[in-house]
């Protein structure tokens, strides 16, 4: 079966692809230099799938070591998800996003060019669409960016748009996640971030276990069902199916092709965080503070061009998120 090179495999979302990718009946490559990421996750997807990946740890911005790379294996598709993507960090510190975004997917085109790799899936970003116009968020809604860490996803999918035209012969999938959470059955791979998280999921998660003392609602003053930010969140297993499809369709819609991977539903803070406690019958302090500048009110995906096209839709609901969370972060050292 094919062979496929996963840049930023170690990582929450790209280890849950190598366990659906193993699945599918693929082979698989990873390359990561574990900068926000363990190689104990490598380990998890041989306990889980009973295969193991070949691993090179390196740089993806390295071009040389990832020629030597593809010179040494066929290599049918690249799947990347090497990049960092901290919203917040982005902003302290835009030239490091710059510079090790976009220097990734640039050695990586380049190596795929070198080496007659014609298949490419991106991990974009529903970021990408900036404040909603009008929602649902289809593909066709504008784009724009507040963040350097938006700038990336948005600058990237530009240059993989161009790769397509310069030649033709490239087919290329940009993947918009929404709210990835949740974690494998296994509680094996979890997303376990490094630092304070960002997130909301794995901050209840930290708050539940006491790691954290009380989680800080961003605003209860939004124009939404109870006054607090509503996203779509989708199961992170249900997203790693959406890149196994995606990798198998991309022969068939040839060219470069934008997908929204989402649920088509709205969660609010307050819902998230209730469904979590019930879920768990666990204890989760809380307050509500300011909002967090450069949050929206509300944003959920279409859903119908990636069922249309990918034959694929999420499955996974809110009680399967927030108990599989939960697993996980008790599992978690
Ligand atoms: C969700 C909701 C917050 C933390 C970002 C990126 C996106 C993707 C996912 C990487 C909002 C509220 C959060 C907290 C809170 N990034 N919140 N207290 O901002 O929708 O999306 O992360 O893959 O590209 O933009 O996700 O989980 O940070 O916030 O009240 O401690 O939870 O205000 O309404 P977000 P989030």
């Amino acid at each position: 079966m094919p062979t496929i090179l996963v840049a930023g495999g170690a990582g929450y979302i790209g280890s849950h692809t190598i366990v659906e990718l193993f699945a599918a009946g693929h082979d698989v490559i990873c390359v990561d230099d574990f900068s926000n990421s363990s190689p104990e996750s490598l380990a998890s997807i041989q306990k889980i799938a009973g295969k193991s990946v070949t691993l090179y740890t390196q740089d993806v911005c390295n071009t040389a070591a990832l020629n030597d790379i593809f010179s040494q294996h066929v290599i049918d598709g690249v799947i990347h998800f090497a990049g960092y993507k901290a919203v917040g960090e982005s902003v302290e510190l835009p030239l490091m996003y710059y510079r090790n975004n976009i220097d990734s997917t640039l050695s990586l085109c380049e190596a795929c060019l070198n080496h007659h790799v014609t298949n490419i899936v991106f991990s974009s970003s529903a970021t990408v669409y900036g404040t909603p116009h009008f929602l649902p968020l289809t593909e066709e809604h504008p784009l724009s960016a507040t963040n350097p860490y938006g700038n990336c996803k948005l600058f990237i999918e530009h240059i993989l748009k161009d790769l397509c035209v310069a030649n033709p012969a490239m087919n290329i999938a940009l993947l918009r996640y929404f709210n990835p959470v949740g974690a494998h059955d296994s509680a094996l791979l979890g997303e376990s971030p490094r630092g304070i998280p960002n997130n909301l999921m794995p901050y209840i998660c930290q708050t539940a276990s006491g790691l954290r003392e009380c989680l800080n609602v961003f605003g209860d003053d939004y124009e939404t069902v109870d006054g607090t930010g509503v996203r779509d969140y989708i199961h992170v297993v249900d997203l790693a199916k959406g890149h196994v499809a995606a990798i198998n369709k991309l022969a068939e819609n040839p060219g470069c092709v934008t997908y929204n991977l989402g649920t088509g539903n709205g969660t609010s803070v307050l819902q998230l965080l209730s469904a979590f406690i019930a879920e768990n019958k666990v204890n989760v302090p809380y307050k509500v503070t300011s909002r967090r500048p450069g949050d929206v009110a509300e944003c959920w995906a279409a859903t119908d061009k990636a069922e249309k096209e990918l034959g694929w839709k999420a499955e996974l609901g809110i009680k399967e998120m927030v108990r599989s969370s939960w697993l996980a972060q008790c599992n978690s050292k």
